[in-house]
């Protein structure tokens, strides 16, 4: 740009000149330009120096070129650069960059993974508030089998008549049972795998909205209490926050942590939808003073999660561990794990019925095999554990037979981040949802994949400070809480378009699946309610009063 602007004034201005001096009159202020021109001969040295300039660049860009010829015909790690030198090297640039050029030029509107940008959009417009509502018409392909189409009332519900979200508590047994306010809520995420503002915005935002933040496994950070919501503490098998020296879980820290009032309810983390049986290393260079400090560890040492619990090794130790965790902390204490088998849920059932009921875990969190993880393994991601599509209605199912369903609270979660798919998993089965990703969103999370990096461009899942000054919690957490209460706004207008007062009296009857002929079937066909096993029957505590959902219109 300099050097354009450089040539034309210093080839055009003597033009100019020349062109002027062909008039009679020469005013005064055309002296004055002249005085200003640089002469012939300083035009010729400049250009001199510019054609120096340029040769030798060229000269340069040649050489360069020379080197990483003979680099590429020398190496021996790459046969694309090795067989085609300099020029394979453009293979590598434009696989990157085209990432960015699908996301914003190529890729349709419904196409991308893990989330297409009418989803993120959705999510965009609703964390800044504006106007969610879309024009012409619908840009989903609605005939694939599985998609799933709410059966509207000729009669919905009448605003009049709506009701509001209503509380649901979960651990009757315990000393300090919750009533958790939303049916929206934040998955675990750990401190450490976000960066602090994220944190301290999910935080601010949580509060505002009513919604309970999980903590991940990393541990109970003071940005976790800053802004003052609900918190379910998780313990990973790694234990930290909640660990002696050894890594065993400790009571004491236990009670310290449980003393926060703050803290509702205690998560055991089993497995995660994106990388069951996977443990992991912290690396000691990422062990700093804080982080040491909030997980237990030692400052600057590798630390190690093994990839199970190494105390449970049946349904009856997670029990076990369950029922010692709550009598330790007083509040309600429940597992997450995804699902790939479901015999040793029915195990755990019978168990619990030996034991009483009030041995069971108060809550259970199923994670989609297709959920987000800040880094895993891509075999674990893709293809072990089943989605919640499948899972959610199966274990659903298993506690009802077993006449658990009231007691055992049951949270999902997995790629559920519109409002069209949470009231799908409240119609299905599922008393709350918890998302990390639609959340992520929120914070302005525009999926660069980067998350394992520590280059987020967003501030959200890195350590950099010059990266995560973008972030402001502040203003973040306006769009936390602003993304939630949307949501659960427009769960309630589909619940109201299925003719039903709220979301949690939605059931199976109020969905269809479209199936491979391109005929849609009621769900309620497609997974049926088993019956309650004859011994369990009139054992609800605190049933759900949704348990037999409305549907006038059905
Ligand atoms: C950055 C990131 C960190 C996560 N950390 C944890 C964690 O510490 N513990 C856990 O159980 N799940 C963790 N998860 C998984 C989420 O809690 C959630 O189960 C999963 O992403 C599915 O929800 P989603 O589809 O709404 O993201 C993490 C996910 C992300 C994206």
């Amino acid at each position: 740009m300099c050097f354009l602007t450089f040539l034309l004034f210093n080839v055009t201005a003597p033009l100019c000149y020349w062109e002027w001096s062909g008039f009679s009159e020469i005013d005064n202020e055309r002296n004055l330009i002249m005085d200003i021109m640089p002469s012939a001969d300083t035009v010729v040295s400049n250009l001199n120096i510019l054609s120096t300039l340029f040769v030798s660049a060229l000269g340069l860009g040649v050489l360069f070129i020379a080197i990483l010829f003979i680099i590429d015909v020398n190496q021996t790690q790459d046969a694309i650069r090795r067989n085609y030198p300099v020029f394979g090297r453009f293979r590598y640039i434009f696989s990157t960059l085209g990432e960015f050029f699908r996301q914003y030029f190529f890729a349709m509107d419904r196409e991308e993974m893990p989330f297409n940008r009418a989803e993120r959009d959705w999510v965009d417009r609703a964390a800044k508030g504006h106007d969610n509502t879309i024009a012409f018409g619908s840009t989903k392909n609605l005939t694939p089998a599985g998609t799933v189409i709410f059966i509207n009332c000729p009669f919905p519900t009448l605003d009049k008549d709506a009701v509001d979200m209503q509380p649901l508590e979960i651990g009757p047994f315990c000393k300090q049972p919750y009533n958790a306010p939303s049916f929206f809520n934040i998955s675990g995420m750990s401190y450490g795998a976000l960066s602090t503002p994220a944190v301290r915005a999910l935080s601010k935002g949580a509060r505002v909205a009513g919604c309970w933040m999980n903590t991940g496994e990393g541990g109970l950070s003071p940005h976790h209490l800053e802004g003052g919501c609900d918190i379910v503490m998780q313990i990973g098998t790694a234990k930290y926050g909640v660990r002696d020296a050894q890594g065993n879980l400790c009571d004491e820290k236990l009670r310290q942590v449980a003393a926060h009032t703050q803290v509702r309810m205690f998560e055991l983390k089993m497995s995660q939808g994106a990388k069951p049986g996977k443990g992991g290393i912290l690396p000691g260079i990422k062990v700093t003073a804080e982080i040491a400090t909030i997980r237990g560890i030692p400052e600057g040492e590798d630390s190690i999660s093994p990839n199970r619990h190494p105390e449970i090794d049946s349904v009856g130790d997670m029990l076990d561990m369950i029922g010692h965790i709550r009598d330790v902390t007083g509040k309600p204490v429940g597992f997450k794990s995804v699902m790939g088998s479901f015999g040793w849920i029915r195990e755990m059932c019978e168990e619990i019925h030996i034991r009483g009921i009030e041995t069971a875990p108060d809550f259970i969190t199923i994670d989609s095999g297709d959920g987000g993880t800040g880094a895993a393994p891509m075999p674990l991601m893709d293809n072990v554990g089943l989605i919640i599509k499948e899972s959610l209605p199966l274990v659903s199912d298993i506690l009802h037979h077993y006449g658990l369903r009231d007691r055992i609270r049951l949270i999902s979660s997995g790629k559920l981040i519109t409002p069209s798919e949470v009231a799908w998993a409240l119609a299905t089965g599922a008393d709350f949802v918890t998302s990390a990703r639609g959340f992520m969103f929120s914070l302005g999370c525009i999926q660069a994949l980067k998350c394992n990096k520590n280059t987020c461009p967003t501030g959200i899942t890195t350590h950099n400070a010059r990266l995560q000054k973008g972030l402001n919690p502040i203003d973040k957490a306006v769009k936390v809480a602003s993304y939630c209460s949307n949501i659960i706004h427009e769960v309630h207008i589909i619940s109201h378009s299925c003719g039903v007062v709220r979301p949690r009296l939605m059931g199976r009857k109020h969905i269809r699946i479209v199936q491979e002929n391109g005929k849609s079937v009621p769900m309620d066909e497609l997974y049926p309610r088993p019956d309650i096993l004859p011994e369990y029957m009139g054992l609800a505590v605190n049933p759900s009063p949704d348990e037999e959902n409305g549907g006038y219109c059905v």
